[in-house]
């Protein structure tokens, strides 16, 4: 049987399931692909504050997206990028990326145990934006208190989640945001300025008037981090009572025990299963991660197919709904948007 998009776990039962791949034994499932990942940049906590310094008094410019569902979306362009770093030139411990950003297009798509294309925008993410929009309004992330994005890059459901929360009068129960990526490089030039201009993109005229400087004139699609704007944002997060936490480095074992105590139970990932190497520890993390918890929520956005490197939304769906616990749901959201082809598949508590 091939799998068709818009199902069920409830609509498949597993005598239906023919594909020539068999329930792992137990020995399989302990050398599982989280302890098989080859850890090359080993995983560690960033400090918001130190990617905060190494912004402070850029002038950032940035373009609008529109979603397809009418979201306005914005993200640090990635000239801007370029020049912040020919500026900081000298800084030699970040010179493999500063070579990607500064080579051609294919190399900033992937550089395949380098670079895993964080600073470029993948059109999934677009769609996990309007997910976020649509699940916060029927409630369904309502009780949960530990938001991940795995493989944020650009961070935009990041983004629009974190501006909703800064901005919004009522008490979110979400305590903790963690973005992680690969690259610290990532983290700090793309992600977190991003989250930054979508918070501020929220701020009336006059709020932003005040923290910005009144003698450099900017235009509308120009911020400048200064002292004062990163310090308003870091005071958001406080008034709101949300730590915002940051990861970069490899998925793995080490990955998992930080991720670990941090309980997240809100996960979305946009086109981290794109490779033959990438699903099977992106789906490992995620059912280690939502373990044993009575309530979660995790939406994996991605290609039907990524030509030429093996992932898919059917694989990933294959994989799951052999190694899913059965108190777990799973379905597809997406319903195929787009030319190449997009879905998302939902990950929660079996009703
Ligand atoms: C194709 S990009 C997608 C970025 C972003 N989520 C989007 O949709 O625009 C894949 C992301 O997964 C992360 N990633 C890929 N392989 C990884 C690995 N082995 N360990 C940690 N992060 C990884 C990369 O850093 C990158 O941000």
């Amino acid at each position: 049987m091939s799998f068709a998009f818009g199902f069920t776990s409830d609509d498949i039962s597993d005598d239906e399931v023919d594909i020539d791949q068999r329930q792992p034994t137990k020995t399989e499932n302990e050398a599982s692909a989280i302890l098989a990942a080859v850890e090359l940049i080993t995983p560690s906590f960033v400090d918001l504050s130190d990617i905060l310094s190494s912004l402070r008094n850029i002038r950032i410019t940035f373009d609008e997206y529109v979603t397809p569902g009418g979201i306005t979306v914005y993200r640090r362009q990635v000239y801007d990028i370029k020049h912040q770093i020919m500026v900081e030139e000298d800084d030699v411990s970040s010179n493999a990326i500063h070579d990607i950003l500064m080579g051609t297009s294919d190399e900033l798509d992937l550089k395949k145990n380098v670079y895993e294309g964080g600073f470029k925008l993948w059109e999934c993410s677009y769609d996990l934006v309007d997910a976020v929009l649509r699940y916060s309004e029927s409630g369904e992330f309502n009780s949960l208190k530990c938001y991940l994005e795995l493989g944020c890059g650009t961070s935009l459901p990041t983004c629009y989640l974190l501006s909703k929360l800064l901005s919004s009068s009522a008490e979110s129960s979400i305590k903790k945001v963690i973005i992680s990526d690969f690259n610290l490089e990532v983290l700090r030039l793309v992600s977190i300025p991003n989250i930054i201009i979508s918070w501020a993109m929220t701020l009336s005229p006059e709020e932003l008037s005040t923290v910005e400087d009144k003698n450099i004139p900017l235009n509308n699609d120009e911020l400048i981090l200064t002292p004062a704007l990163l310090s308003k944002f870091q005071e958001q997060l406080e008034i709101k009572n949300i730590e915002l936490l940051l990861v970069h480095g490899s998925w793995g074992a080490k990955f998992c025990d930080l991720l670990i105590p941090q309980q997240p139970d809100f996960i979305l990932t946009s086109e981290t299963i794109y490779s033959l190497e990438s699903l099977p520890i992106v789906l490992e993390i995620l059912l280690l991660l939502l373990e044993n918890k009575p309530a979660y929520l995790a939406l994996v956005a991605a290609k039907e197919y990524y030509f030429g490197v093996g992932g898919s939304i059917v694989e990933f769906m294959q994989k799951l709904l052999y190694k899913k616990p059965s108190s777990m749901a799973v379905d597809t959201i997406g319903n195929n948007l787009g030319q190449l082809k997009r879905d998302i598949v939902r990950m929660a508590p079996a009703k």
